[in-house]
């Protein structure tokens, strides 16, 4: 019997309630495919935040690091907590401490899916974004200058005024606030070169790489040329860049255009919650922080959704789709194509589902169905 150990951290809101449903999967492919998972579970979230204060620290961090495979996260972010705070101190301080600079997401529309496309089918909604995860605008540069204070940004701020709109201005510290983004030599090229390792492990003829370069010119142009350097190592396959507005347009328009997407950080989040909504909601998209040499993250690309927490109504596939990828990173590949083809069958299938798919199904039914189908299903 193998023998897997995982840091668990359910979080807040939803997380708990679909972190379970896929655990009691993983058991079920456990079960088929002889193996264990042993589960740490780290309280870490919104309610441990307000009663002690204690986000995730450099200790847990380090003995996650020491003591499990990957983590397998519910979701963060929790209305009584201001904005930012329980996201980058736990979620974005886990994805830089364990360097997870690939955002893998794959999008596709399983066969049975309603997907708001109309016109548009499984054949045509099925590729990955590969999103950079620790650069661009989520650095964390950046500044408030407090009200009254003066400080040598405000000189900054009054050029500008000066320049663009030609009238000299008063100003406060209130006035400026500045958050930067990096796009780096480094960081571009890892990300860059695992997107083309994918197109050719995927025998992709294209890769679709997002930018802002017409206005981003700093970071984007740097980005740019190094996606021409990696790309110029991979003969076989094309590159081609498309700006990220007009890409918000192509993924409604015509999905099938692609199999491998590369996106710079900020621009990965937003389209992904678009591609979500292709592959039939957020209850179905799942990703993986995935650092090749290190500890991976898996989790749902949603978020808390507040309002569904303790309803039982959420739906656990994204999140159990995300186990799946897990599996797959820990060396159970064949556990992943089981618990994909489950997720499959129960949609086809259509008798058990969650209320945004259209059905009256509780969440840990959905997990039922999908364990059931797991051990229905057996060795493959
Ligand atoms: P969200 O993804 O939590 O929810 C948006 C909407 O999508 C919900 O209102 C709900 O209608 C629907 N939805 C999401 N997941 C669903 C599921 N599994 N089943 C059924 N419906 C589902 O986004 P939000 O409302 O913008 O953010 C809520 C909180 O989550 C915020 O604090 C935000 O910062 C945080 N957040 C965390 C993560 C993360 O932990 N990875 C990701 C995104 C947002
Ligand atoms: C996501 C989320 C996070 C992100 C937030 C909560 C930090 O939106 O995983 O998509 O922006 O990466
Ligand atoms: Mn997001």
């Amino acid at each position: 019997m193998r023998k897997h150990r995982i840091a668990l951290i359910p979080g807040d809101g939803i997380g708990p309630e679909v972190i379970a449903e896929g655990v009691k999967v993983i058991e079920a492919a456990g079960e088929v495919h002889n193996f264990e998972v042993e589960y740490i579970t780290y309280d870490i979230g919104a309610d441990r935040y307000l009663a002690t204060g204690e986000l995730m620290t450099e200790e847990t961090l380090k003995e996650i690091g020491e003591r499990c495979e990957a983590i397998y996260l519910g979701a963060v972010g929790d209305p009584r907590v201001k904005p930012g705070i329980l996201e980058k101190e736990i979620l974005l301080k886990t994805r830089f401490y364990f360097d997870q600079y690939v955002n893998l997401r794959p999008i596709k529309l399983l066969k049975g899916v309603w997907s708001p496309l109309k016109d548009k089918g499984p054949a045509d909604i099925d590729f990955t974004v590969v999103r950079e995860n620790t650069e661009d605008f989520y650095v964390g540069l950046g500044k408030r200058t407090k009200e009254g204070k003066s400080h040598h940004h405000l000189e900054l701020l009054r050029s500008l005024y000066k320049l663009r709109l030609g009238v000299d201005v008063e100003l406060d510290g209130s006035d400026i606030a500045y958050q930067i983004g990096i796009t780096s030599r480094r960081g571009a090229e890892r990300i860059i070169r695992y997107a083309f390792e994918l197109a050719k492990k995927e025998k992709a003829e294209v890769v679709h790489v997002v930018d802002k370069a017409n206005v981003l010119t700093e970071m984007y142009g740097l980005w740019r040329e190094m996606v021409a350097e990696v790309g110029a190592s991979y003969p076989e396959i094309k590159y081609e860049f498309i700006y990220v507005d007009a890409m918000a347009m192509w993924l409604v328009r015509e999905p099938e255009r692609f199999k491998v997407v590369l996106t710079p950080n900020m621009f990965g989040d937003i389209i992904t919650d678009l591609g979500a909504m292709l592959q039939g909601g957020l209850g179905l998209a799942p990703g993986g922080n995935i650092n090749p040499d290190g500890v991976s993250m898996f989790e749902p690309i949603h978020g808390s959704a507040p309002e569904l927490k303790g309803t039982n109504t959420a739906n656990p596939l994204a999140t159990i789709w995300a186990g799946a990828l897990m599996l797959a990173e820990i060396g159970e590949e064949k556990s992943k194509n089981l618990i994909v083809k489950a997720i499959e069958r129960v949609i086809e299938e259509g008798k058990v589902r969650t209320r945004d798919m259209g059905g009256s199904n509780t969440t840990s039914e959905v997990g039922d169905a999908v364990a059931d189908k797991v051990r229905e299903l057996g060795e493959m």
